[in-house]
């Protein structure tokens, strides 16, 4: 049957991850279909950890001599989602086989799955791996106005105590949340040329630093004559909170799978769920992040 991804109602455990029918779906396609090549750069995140920003800022990193001209990016006409497709939410559904003949390299991907659940040419080939993540709070936060926004009306919306309860039984798209941030926490510790792990709220603070990070692990570092010419800071401002949701595509445009763009975009801020939350919900979630993460030097 075809649910849609936020109904939440039947979510099936694989590999000891929470997903909808049709993500479950993906995911298997992708485990039988998807050949990667070791040119392929992944962009892998938790739902809400500001997936879309960290592709807008990849594409444009790894596309910048293709689209030198900021004025007439593709970014100003499509979603970041539209431009880095989903391989399980996008490519991979209904067991369709995309051609992939015409896309340059490297190709670009995204996906929400979990370690454990990548196709395995990916491990294979040791394909590099970008994965970010934001503190739960947020990302719950986040989780549960998107999953209202996109809720048909004739089901109503999912209250925030509910929607808490399920988070920290670890009953959250791709959840548990932890157990996603760790198996990922873990690779990169292992193979830091391979997987680079970054946080939300880090970028935010420093985003300078970060785009610089993530320019050199996908193998685009910066020159010092685009330093000079101000590159950094131009991608920085197309990529940012603001410019990207004021886009006419980003207010009034739909992806091609039918969500509205602006789902996409709320507020894009650190710490909102203190707006939300109460200090006993806050208290326990930190409760669960400390036991979770105890003993991996993770912290939030
Ligand atoms: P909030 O709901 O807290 O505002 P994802 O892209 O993984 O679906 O995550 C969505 C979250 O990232 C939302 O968080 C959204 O507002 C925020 N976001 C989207 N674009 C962003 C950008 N360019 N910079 C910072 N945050 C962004």
């Amino acid at each position: 049957p075809r649910d849609k991804g936020w109904v939440l109602k039947h979510l099936f455990n694989y590999q000891g991850f929470w997903h909808t029918t049709r993500q479950v779906q993906g995911v298997l396609a992708c485990q039988k279909l998807f050949e990667a090549q070791d040119t392929d750069l992944f962009l892998v995140t938790t739902p809400k950890s500001g997936t879309t920003w960290l592709k807008a800022m990849a594409f444009t990193i790894v596309n910048r001599d293709r689209y030198p001209c900021i004025h007439h990016h593709p970014l100003l006409s499509s979603n970041p989602h539209d431009l880095v497709p989903f391989l399980e939410l996008k490519l991979y559904v209904d067991n369709n086989v995309p051609d992939f003949t015409n896309l340059v390299s490297p190709r670009l991907f995204s996906t929400h799955m979990p370690y454990i659940s990548l196709p395995d040419s990916i491990k294979k080939l040791e394909c590099k791996i970008v994965y970010l993540c934001r503190n739960p709070r947020d990302t719950l936060i986040s989780l549960w106005h998107f999953s209202n926004k996109l809720r048909p009306k004739s089901i109503g919306n999912i209250s925030l105590e509910e929607a808490f309860e399920r988070f920290c039984k670890g009953l959250s798209l791709y959840g548990p949340f932890w157990d996603h941030v760790l198996e990922y926490w873990k690779q990169s510790l292992e193979k830091p040329e391979r997987v680079l792990f970054l946080k939300y709220e880090e970028i935010k603070a420093e985003p300078k630093v970060h785009l610089n990070r993530l320019a050199e692990f996908l193998g685009y570092p910066f020159s010092l004559e685009e330093e000079k010419l101000g590159v950094v800071d131009e991608i920085l401002n197309l990529c940012s909170f603001d410019s990207l949701s004021n886009l006419e595509v980003n207010r009034m445009g739909k992806l091609s799978t039918g969500e509205d763009n602006k789902a996409f975009f709320r507020k894009g801020e650190v710490g909102d769920s203190g707006n939300y939350l109460t200090p006993m919900m806050i208290q326990h979630l930190d409760v669960i992040t400390e036991n979770k993460f105890i003993g991996s030097g993770l912290e939030f």
